[in-house]
């Protein structure tokens, strides 16, 4: 059986672009992924003065600028959320004055979260039409007027954390973050692995804590050369069509963050065979071979503890527990109503139009798996994640589901359709 081999994970590529911008050489990144999430990332640090240039298919050189440049126009962040609310922090952190702004979707998703944190440390950032809402506008500020920040986060979100540690490492000021939950700690990994005094963790309270220490003088890193590890988001999708069509799936040379693949434990709880193997570390990321072997789908809970872990795989779980046995439970996990769309309410109804019993809870679904015929039409709302997971599910057998918005999948994964049917044309032979 070929391995697959997927584009680079789309959290480390925001961050290894950025954080590339902030070395004091040229950078190399390979496996860079061509998502329009991570262009966006890329084209926003083109506009305040970095050099991003292709050298191959998947290869940038980037070195950040000798001088940061207010862009002219307003910033247009696309889709991404962790584009807006990272450049915040960045933004905030460096004294650059810029706007930000995003696509309809993005327009809609709460900054308060990132702004209120980064106001309370001394930084200027309001908002330009609405509260709580991109636009937002930066405003320069004078070296040394940001103050040391300790902050409790009422929701765990890297966004959030990531935003407040650029901010502190642009700034040179020391930042705390303390979270009710472990979220992915991809940030941390990599400025730790580039010698920047920084200690995090979870706590044994449930939730996790990051320290950044101060450093008055300094904040250019060392370059590095980093081939991002796949994106084991995107392989979550693969590996769900391969459990439907009772089909093994290996993926070779994925990034294997324990704060990312919360979702590979709830395959194990439901009766996958699951292995991961890490061959090596990149930039503090283990790196490996995943396999997982089909096995009979029982029902399965989630409940809040373990939704940070998992959070971007719930759609992707919320297909599998259609076809699984008995009725899966999942709640504590509200923040998918405030993701690229409100995805509880857009798994519910999709599910019910194709023909699965389930019911929508403020705060998680309760879904029951059954073998019956599903068919029907899925709204997307502009949603990737939705599209795959209705796509992956849509090819295994007995399911005649037709997706409203197929090319929504290239935010993270423009590969996916092509690689769906490959796994497909494996599984038929
Ligand atoms: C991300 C963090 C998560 C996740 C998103 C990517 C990141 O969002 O859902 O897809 O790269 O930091 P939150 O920080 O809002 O939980």
């Amino acid at each position: 059986m070929i391995p697959f081999q997927l584009p680079g994970d789309k959290s480390i590529s925001h961050r290894a672009l950025i954080l590339a911008c902030l070395a004091d050489r040229q950078s190399r990144i390979r496996n860079l992924p061509g998502s329009a999430d991570v262009h966006s990332t890329r084209t926003a640090l083109a506009a305040l003065g970095a050099l991003v240039s292709d050298v191959d298919v998947g290869v940038v050189h980037v070195s950040g600028p000798t001088a940061w440049s207010p862009s002219p126009q307003p910033i247009d962040c696309g889709n991404s959320g962790t584009t807006s609310r990272l450049l915040m922090g960045l933004l905030v952190g460096l004294g650059v004055p810029g706007s930000l702004t995003g696509d309809e979707s993005l327009r809609h998703r709460p900054m308060d979260r990132a702004v209120y944190p980064l106001q309370s440390m001394g930084g200027r950032i309001k908002y330009a039409e609405r509260r709580d809402r991109l636009p937002v506008l930066v405003e320069g500020r004078t070296s040394g007027s940001l103050r040391v920040l300790r902050y409790r986060a009422r929701v765990a979100s890297a966004q959030v954390k990531s935003a407040l540690l650029l901010a502190g490492l642009g700034a040179g000021v020391e930042v705390e973050v303390r979270e009710p939950g472990v979220s992915r700690d991809h940030t941390e990994r990599m400025l730790s692995s580039l010698d920047v005094p920084i200690e995090f963790g979870p706590l044994e309270d449930g939730g996790a804590r990051v320290l950044l220490a101060g450093q008055p003088d300094r904040f250019r890193l060392p370059a590095f050369d980093l081939t991002v590890p796949g994106d084991v988001s995107s392989a979550s999708f693969l590996i769900c069509a391969g459990l439907l069509m009772g089909q093994p799936v290996t993926i070779d040379g994925v990034g294997l963050n324990e704060t990312r693949t919360g979702f590979l434990n709830v395959l194990r709880r439901m009766g996958a065979e699951v292995t991961e193997r890490i061959e090596e570390t990149r930039l503090g990321e283990p790196v490996g071979r995943l396999e997982v072997v089909p096995g009979r789908l029982e029902a399965f809970e989630i409940e809040a503890d373990e939704v940070p872990v998992l959070v971007d795989e719930i759609p992707v779980l919320a297909v599998l527990a259609a076809r699984a046995r008995g009725v899966s439970r999942i709640s504590g996990a509200g923040e998918l109503r405030v993701k690229e769309s409100d995805r509880l309410a857009g798994l519910a109804r999709n599910l019910d139009a194709i023909g699965v019993e389930c019911q929508e809870r403020p705060d998680g679904l309760v879904i029951e798996g059954s073998n019956r015929l599903l068919n029907g039409t899925v709204l997307t709302r502009g949603d990737h994640r939705i599209a795959m997971a209705f796509g992956s599910l849509g090819r295994s057998p007995g399911c005649s589901i037709e997706v409203n918005d197929m090319a929504c999948v290239n935010v993270s994964y423009p590969g996916f359709w092509t690689d769906l049917d490959q796994l497909a044309t494996r599984s038929e032979s």
